[in-house]
């Protein structure tokens, strides 16, 4: 690849010239959509519309951070609330795999009505070179049907433009830091977002005792890695299992949700060892879990497995 610098110049030029009227992306706030979303700003401005789909199964806080990156980059955006259209679509639903269709074919419907009333005749994409190379084997197609935003369909009506085809991922780093993206430095989400990590049926008290759940378990292992008791996980995270335990409220008896806590270590996302993370840490996470969800939650487990033969994800 050209030097990040030179890349800009001349990605910015050549996407000028070859997108003639409106154009659309899908922003998830991950690295790859915000810089392609940047640099086709960069080069159309208000001619391009970004939209992030909100889905109500995002982390804490996390629709608001990809605004305020959207806003803070200049990019002309739009935020598509339809939260309780993924709930309906969703209910009574368990299968992993039935989860992650509905939840595709509903961003899709819900991404295609923006790109109508936009009047947006091409499609740009934060697609990069892992991601057309390894589709290509269709090992992993086997184990999880991966949604994402790159997954839209070709037949959307629109010229398809891909300015990161080329890159890998460092390059996109790269590229984001000299932009100023900052969505350059988190981990890594599934397309189907908090549904595959509330297992079994997806309800909105689910999604919520999970979204908290998710945050401290972000927060405790963030504050112990700045404090140098560890080293930070490639990805973790919480899961809500969808059975129930006996526990001891006060003086009653309780039957309360299960928290696992997942945290791994990877290169690649394809093979994972489960981290090692401090006893003192795992016990914060467990009594700061329990007491905020005091009313929900009962117990918390660590997961430790290692990919394979688990997957990272439960679902
Ligand atoms: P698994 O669970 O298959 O996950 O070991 C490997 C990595 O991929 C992420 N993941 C996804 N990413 N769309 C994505 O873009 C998906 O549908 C999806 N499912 C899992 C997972 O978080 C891990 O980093």
């Amino acid at each position: 690849m050209l030097g990040a610098e030179d890349f800009i110049e001349e990605t910015v030029e050549d996407l000028r010239s070859r997108i003639q009227g409106k154009a659309i992306i899908a922003c998830s706030g991950g690295v790859d959509s915000m810089v392609a979303a940047t640099l086709a700003s960069k080069a159309i401005g208000d001619r391009l519309l970004a939209v992030y789909v909100d889905n109500g199964l995002m982390r804490k806080g996390e629709t608001e951070e990809v605004e305020g990156m959207l806003r803070d980059m200049g990019i002309n955006y739009r935020i598509a609330s339809a939260g309780q259209e993924f709930f309906d679509a969703l209910k009574g639903v368990s299968d992993p795999e039935r989860k992650r269709k509905i939840i595709g074919e509903k961003f899709i419907r819900v991404f295609e009505r923006e790109a109508r009333e936009f009047g947006a005749e091409y499609l740009v994409q934060g697609t990069i070179a892992p991601d057309w190379i390894e589709s290509g084997d269709g090992v992993r197609d086997t184990i999880k049907s991966h949604h994402n935003v790159g997954g839209l369909p070709k037949d959307m009506g629109m010229t398809l433009v891909e300015p990161l085809r080329d890159l890998y991922k460092d390059e996109v780093r790269d590229v984001a830091r000299l932009l100023g993206v900052k969505a350059s430095e988190r981990q890594p989400f599934p397309g189907p977002a908090l549904a595959v990590r509330c297992l079994g049926e997806v309800t909105p008290e689910g999604i919520a005792i999970v979204r908290e759940a998710c945050f401290i378990v972000e927060d405790e292992i963030r504050k112990a890695a700045e404090a140098g008791k560890m080293e930070m996980p490639w990805q973790y995270f919480a899961v809500l299992l969808p059975s129930r335990s006996v526990g001891v409220q006060g003086d009653r008896r309780a039957y309360g949700r299960t928290i696992a806590v997942r945290a791994v270590a990877s290169v690649d996302g394809m093979t994972a060892t489960y981290a090692r993370i401090p006893l003192d840490v795992l016990d914060a996470i467990s009594v700061r879990i329990t007491n905020t969800m005091k009313d929900s939650v009962n117990r918390v487990v660590y997961d430790i497995t290692n990919k394979p033969p688990a997957t990272i994800e439960w679902e």
